[in-house]
């Protein structure tokens, strides 16, 4: 019998702008205030891009940064999935451009558009590949600007969102390694949570920057996250055959803290065992679950041999797991 072969995390990296836009800052452009802003969402600052910066130049740090720490060289990845809302381009893909720029050879190279839930399911797609044997080492990338279609005159959007990336090799390996991921999304409420502009839509002319604006009906999106999450760590705990109790780390999408909370509850977890980085990043979307868990690595928090759940949930809507043994 042939050996099984897993996806095991062999390095990770991440890449934050510089500029830092602190909850004092956005009280001078919209009527809100930091008091409200860390009540509501337990954002203190997030990062911002600098004019001349793009996804694909975050991503290219967060990337070399994993290969590094995976003592691998460009020419060893196989596959390179990147999970973006925000692209450089509307094609080439930001992987195609990333990968150029990495210098990773013609290795198959695409973006998947999963919104905050985009690196969770690059995870799992470069997961399949290493586990049916096409790759050996596949580097995932979750990379964002979302500050780049926010409205600073909205008030319910813009106090929310961060810019960054975040990035992990997944190499084969006979020991586990990610032991399940779980994909799941309703296109039903798009309305609660979008973007309003696309390419085949058409654009405006006499408005171009019109609806490139995120809208949200937050109080519903919200109702709607906490209960998906609570049932997708329930089904990835179930799947694995394994309690609660067994989890070492929880590594949450950092969209909001108190959804962080309610989700921390149901797995019966303490606030020490989950990742959060919200309050330092404000929502990265794609990048938020990579940040966090690189920022845990190298932090020495998460230690090899540990069991750890990830989850995101974004916009489609879309929601998606990851359970793994680092
Ligand atoms: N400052 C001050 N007041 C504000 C602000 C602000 N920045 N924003 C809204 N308010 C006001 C509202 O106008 C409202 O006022 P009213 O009562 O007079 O009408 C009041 O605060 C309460 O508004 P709610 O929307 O009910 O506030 P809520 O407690 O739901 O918090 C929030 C809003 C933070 C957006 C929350 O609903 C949330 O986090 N939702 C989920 C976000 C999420 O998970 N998104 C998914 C990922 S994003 C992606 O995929 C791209």
């Amino acid at each position: 019998m042939s050996e099984r072969i897993y996806a095991r995390i062999s390095g990770t990296g991440h890449c934050l702008p510089e500029r830092v836009m602190t909850n004092l800052d956005l009280e001078k452009l919209v009527d809100t205030s930091d008091q409200w802003i860390q009540e509501r969402t337990g954002i203190k600052e997030r990062r911002v891009v600098a004019d001349d910066q793009t996804t694909c130049d975050l991503a290219e740090v967060a990337s070399k940064r994993a290969l590094e720490a995976a003592g691998l060289a460009p020419s060893d990845i196989d596959l390179l999935v990147v999970g973006t809302t925000t692209p450089d381009l509307v094609f080439p893909s930001t992987a195609c451009l990333l990968q150029h720029r990495l210098g990773l050879g013609e290795c198959g190279a695409f973006d998947v558009n999963a919104a905050c839930s985009g690196f969770v399911y690059a995870l799992s797609v470069a997961d399949q590949f290493i586990r049916s044997g096409q790759a050996k080492h596949v580097l995932v990338v979750g990379a964002e600007t979302l500050t780049r279609m926010l409205d600073w005159g909205d008030r319910q959007t813009c106090v929310l969102f961060g810019d960054g990336a975040g990035a992990a090799v997944l190499s084969a390996d006979s020991a586990p390694g990610i032991l399940s991921t779980h994909l799941h999304a309703n296109g039903a409420h798009a309305d609660l949570l979008k973007v309003d502009v696309g390419v085949s839509r058409g654009f405006k002319p006499d408005e171009p920057r019109a609806g490139i604006s995120v809208s949200m009906r937050g109080n519903e999106v919200f109702k709607v996250a906490v209960n998906t999450l609570g049932r997708i760590v329930e089904e990835t705990l179930e799947a694995n055959g394994i309690d609660r109790s067994e989890l070492d780390w929880l590594i949450p999408h950092q969209a909001n803290l108190r959804i962080i909370k309610a989700t921390a509850k149901k797995l019966d977890m303490s606030m020490d065992q989950v990742i959060v980085t919200v309050d330092k990043h404000g929502n990265t979307s794609a990048a938020s679950v990579p940040l966090a868990l690189d920022e845990a690595i190298r932090s020495g928090r998460v230690e090899r041999g540990q069991l750890i759940l990830l989850e995101a949930f974004g916009g489609g809507f879309t929601w998606a797991s990851a359970l793994l043994r680092y």
